[in-house]
């Protein structure tokens, strides 16, 4: 609550002037109750100065005082305000206020930065530094002594009772979790505070009372922890709690950010098993002390909205709280602090480990014979990620006839084959899912016996005969000679076992108990045991997952460790072996140019595409927003299929005849202008600029060559020389004599900005090229561009631009050359092709990347005269250009983006995006324009909307954050100030909505506010 007086500014500035000898501007802060006012000397902040409410104890005053005089010295890196004394050497005066109430009144420094509060993202080095920070604290305060830290207060954790009987302020459902909570405090917490040793702590270490500016480096670091009015003695873990409660607000993942907390606290102040067993429910007590202590404010201040916005987050908190058991919380913080997930793990695995080799065999069967099954990311099935088949499922990891020796399905092996939506964690098609296997499966046939491999009982034993799901499945428990309990799941049985075993039932150790289940018995699955292993079952259960999310997985595998040793195997063979992302880097950096670029500053390794998403080697899906090239989608099966038939039967060149050739010209032409008749297949887009400059040369005589700046032609020699994003870039030698550059029309940034003639002015440009020519004595050959410049920054130019430049070009005799390598084939929803967006006919069009949608595949496609000046006799022939594969799968894009609707879809989702990217414009400054038609999208950032100066670091920021958030875009422009946005065409609704979504939280973060 704001001090409800005005403060009298005039005054205060004289009584500091009086106590401390410092002439300065004062400027009011916020403060619950008391006055604090922000100093400025010379224009520059250097103090607060704190202006006690009437009637505020001084011993709590000269508590923090010396609290952070005695911090001075015992954790002197800790960024904390020190205190000034006043001119009589004290570090509390008391002055009369303006209305002759006397006030206590105190100057500390000033420290730089935004509160933690208002500061995005809190990364984990943040988090662990700012546990670290903390930690320093209450190490620095153990040998601190004050009669005010006694003081019984409601922010005092341990009297956290209090809210009890104002409960019924709080609304069902809520109110539930929060009674929960309060029983839980009185009926566990509270009695183990009280056998706590009480120490001196902060008490009050939320969002607002933590500092973050960036270091020399950029990193954000903790740059101040203030505040120390509500110290307090209490166990420390109350400290790590409360902090805990407000660092992790607005998490995705909690308990990553409070494992990343307490394990910075840890490392400096460790915490006990008795205490980190205690942090979770206490961070939830702290939340709930809020939200009713929110409760009662809002009962006295009904009209003020702020009192509920506030809440909003730890309400959130609290509800997703509801999923999160706190058995799995605690072996979360205990992993994050380098301790087992459970105390008991470290013995148990001793003593499976130990008697390895001497377990019963499980199936009736020595399993060191047995091969081993891939059931990774890599491989091709499910065919479609999002939904496997039960035909697929049936013969998944292979039917293992008797006498076979059974195949083993590895441990912690990252799947795409769990597609059911329980195995999705949010709302998008691409939102995180469970792929990573935690059992052994082993692959037998259906009616093999299944026999305990040690002595246990049975705790649970159920028929799940949900497809999918595991048939008939038994839970063994087991104990260790030490008493230590381990659990044992089977999965995929015959589920008549439901009648042959009861819950309590003892079951001997080589007792077959089960039998496998037939696929019809065992959720729909090649006959198989799926074989677990879990250290507890506290806080899941009978319900034990099966995969988790490789982002969890740390965690599950903890809890389920490999089960090896009990089927008598070592872990290293049943154990996945996924590519090694750092040897695969390494080996890169030494096969291949440093010039060879990767992208995003942490680069991925896909091992698996499917339509508009991709597939890193955990199976963690990405919304693939960005490549252009699978414009129909990643492994189409119509292009699998066709592809794979043709390569089995014939690929050759163009020297022979073959219907498949005239068939893909003949698709390919009657999508164009029918002046355009004659076509050249080549390999790529490079190759295709290539011969089109070579047929504008041939046809013209000419040499002369008028091109756009910033474009991007290609790689080869005469495409690059076209190519000034290149020749004028980094390592580029500048334009060639024959190379004559017109400025791009971009209607944002060029010279005709907001010009309704800007189409025919920028295309006057042209005459002073022509002008050039003739004055060099040159000869023009003719214009290329890209129809809507990509690497220029995805412009759209402006209405009659082309069509004005190609009037032109024909009028000095020139060849007019579409580059449509990046505009072509529906891309832009409402056209096919980008020059008729623009009202405009081109003589040649050269056609690149979605072509072949992977394959590589160019064609350029001109006029019977200019090809007829070509055919001057000599061969034009491209080895591999226009291959029976290549026409093949040309044809097939084709008539995917027809069958499907590609271009129509690309006008609608486009649409839909265009006007979401509007709406994040309107709420976030950085973005300066949105631009795009269809799927070919540019949001330009700037620092300024008037000077347009360039936020290129707001941009590789955002594709970088995009890429942590598992979405791919790119950056463009010459400035690399626009993000580029072309996905496949069969990107969907969901998927903008989830780019949208994810874009605007990282708009919001710190980085792109500064630009
Ligand atoms: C407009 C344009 N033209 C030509 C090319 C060159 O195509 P390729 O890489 O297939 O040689 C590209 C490639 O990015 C391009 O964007």
């Amino acid at each position: 609550m704001n001090d409800t007086t005005t403060p009298d500014l005039a005054h205060w500035t004289a009584v500091l002037a009086g106590t401390h000898g410092i002439t300065a501007r004062l400027e009011p802060l916020d403060g619950e109750y008391d006055l604090n006012f922000r100093v400025l000397t010379d224009g520059t902040a250097t103090h607060v100065l704190k202006v006690m409410r009437p009637g505020c104890d001084p011993g709590l005053v000269e508590m923090q005082c010396a609290a952070l005089a005695h911090l001075a010295h015992t954790a002197p890196a800790v960024p904390l305000p020190r205190v000034v004394p006043a001119l009589d050497g004290a570090s509390v005066v008391t002055r009369d206020g303006p209305d002759g109430q006397p006030r206590l009144l105190w100057l500390v420094t000033l420290l730089d930065g935004a509160a933690y509060g208002n500061f995005r993202p809190h990364r984990p080095a943040l988090l662990g530094e700012l546990g670290r920070r903390i930690g320093e604290i209450d190490a620095g305060l153990a040998d601190f002594a004050h009669p005010g830290l006694a003081r019984s207060f409601k922010w005092n954790l341990t009297e956290a009772g209090w809210i009890r009987p104002h409960l019924d302020l709080i609304e069902e459902p809520r109110r539930r979790i929060v009674t929960r909570i309060c029983d839980e405090f009185d009926a566990r917490l509270a009695p183990a505070l009280a056998g706590l040793p009480k120490v001196p702590i902060h008490n009050d270490i939320n969002d607002y009372n933590i500092l973050v500016a960036r270091d020399a480096s950029g990193q954000p670091r903790i740059s101040g922890l203030i505040d120390f009015g509500d110290m307090a003695a209490a166990p420390a873990v109350c400290e790590v709690a409360i902090a805990g409660a407000y660092a992790v607000l607005g998490h995705e993942r909690p308990l990553d950010a409070l494992g990343d907390l307490v394990a910075g606290y840890h490392a400096v102040r460790p915490l006990g098993d008795d205490e980190l067993a205690l942090v979770w429910p206490l961070l939830l007590t702290r939340l709930a002390v809020s939200v009713v202590n929110a409760a009662m404010m809002k009962r006295e201040r009904p009209d003020d909205p702020y009192v509920t916005i506030s809440q909003a987050p730890a309400w959130r908190l609290l509800e997703l709280s509801e999923g999160i058991a706190p058995e799995m919380a605690l072996a979360q913080l205990r992993l994050a602090c380098g301790q087992p997930a459970l105390p008991a793990a470290p013995r148990v695995l001793d003593w499976l480990a130990a008697r390895r080799g001497s377990f019963a065999p499980v199936l009736d069967e020595d399993l060191s014979r047995a091969g081993m099954a891939d059931l990774s990311v890599a491989t091709p099935v499910p065919g479609d990620p999002f939904a496997l088949e039960a035909d697929e499922a049936a013969v998944l990891g292979g039917i293992v006839a008797e006498g076979e020796p059974a195949r083993l399905g590895a441990y912690a092996e990252p799947r795409l084959i769990y597609t059911g939506a329980a195995f999705r964690n949010g709302p998008h098609r691409a939102s995180d899912r469970r792929t990573v296997h935690l059992g052994i499966d082993i692959f037998a046939p259906a009616g093999r016996r299944v026999l305990a491999p040690l002595a246990g009982t049975v705790e649970a034993v159920a028929d799940r005969a949900e497809r999918f799901d595991y048939g008939g499945v038994v839970i063994l428990r087991h104990e260790t000679g030490e008493g230590d309990a381990f659990f044992t799941l089977y999965g995929h049985l015959n589920p008549d076992v439901v009648q042959c075993i009861t819950p309590g039932q003892s079951i001997a150790a080589g007792q077959a108990f089960a039998t496998l289940g037939a696929p019809h018995q065992n959720g729909g699955w090649a006959p198989h045991l799926h074989f677990q292993l879990a250290l507890t079952t506290s806080g899941f259960g009978h319900d034990w997952p099966g995969v988790a999310d490789p982002d969890e997985a740390g965690l599950w595998t903890a809890l389920c460790p490999n089960p090896a040793a009990l089927l008598n195997l070592a872990d290293e063979v049943t154990r996945y072996k996924g590519p090694d992302f750092d040897a695969v880097r390494s080996a890169r950096g030494a096969r291949f140019a440093a010039n060879l670029k990767l992208s995003y500053n942490q680069p991925c390794l896909f091992l698996r595409g499917w339509r508009h998403y991709l597939f890193d080697a955990m199976g963690r899906p990405y919304l693939d927003a960005y490549n252009n090239v699978p414009h129909v989608g990643h492994a189409h099966p119509r292009i699998q299929a066709l592809a794979a038939r043709q390569m089995a039967v014939l690929n050759t060149n163009t020297r022979y005849l073959h219907p498949a050739q005239t068939a893909f010209a003949e698709a390919l032409t009657a999508k164009l202008p029918q002046r355009l008749s004659v076509c050249f297949f080549v390999n790529s887009g490079s190759e295709g600029n290539e011969l089109a400059l070579r047929l504008a040369r041939a046809h013209t005589q000419g040499r002369d060559m008028v091109v756009p700046d910033h474009g991007y032609h290609g790689m080869t020699t005469g495409a690059l020389d076209l190519s000034a994003y290149k020749f004028n870039g980094p390592g580029g030698g500048g334009a060639p004599g024959w190379v004559h550059l017109v400025e791009v029309a971009d209607p944002y940034r060029g010279r005709y900005r907001g010009d309704e003639q800007a189409g025919p002015k920028y295309a006057a440009e042209v005459d002073t090229a022509l002008a050039a020519i003739e004055a060099r004595g040159g000869r023009l050959a003719g214009f290329i561009a890209e129809t809507f410049p990509s690497v220029g920054g995805q412009i759209i130019p402006p209405p009659g631009y082309l069509a004005a430049v190609y009037e032109k070009i024909r009028a000095a005799g020139g060849v007019c050359i579409a580059d449509e390598v990046q505009t072509g084939l529906g891309r832009l929803g409402r056209h096919y092709w980008g020059f008729e967006a623009q009202g405009a006919e081109p003589d040649i069009v050269v056609l690149g990347k979605p072509l072949g949608n992977g394959h590589p595949l160019g064609a350029v496609v001109t006029t019977a005269e200019i090809a007829a000046s070509f055919a001057n006799g000599m061969e034009f022939f491209s080895t591999f250009g226009g291959s029976t594969l290549s026409c093949v799968i040309g044809r097939e894009v084709l008539a995917i983006v027809d069958d499907e609707g590609l271009q129509a879809n690309a006008g609608t989702v486009g649409d839909h995006l265009l006007a979401g990217l509007r709406t994040l414009q309107e709420r976030h400054a950085v973005i300066g324009d949105v631009r795009g038609m269809g799927l070919f999208i540019g949001v330009e950032m700037v620092r300024d909307r008037e000077t347009l100066a360039p936020a290129t670091g707001a941009a590789g920021y955002i594709a970088n954050r995009l890429r942590e958030h598992r979405i791919l875009i790119g950056t463009e422009g010459p400035h690399d100030n626009v993000l580029k946005i072309r996905p496949p065409l069969t990107f969907g609704r969901d998927d903008a909505e989830m780019l949208l979504d994810r874009l605007d939280r990282i708009l919001a973060e710190d980085a792109c506010r500064a630009g």
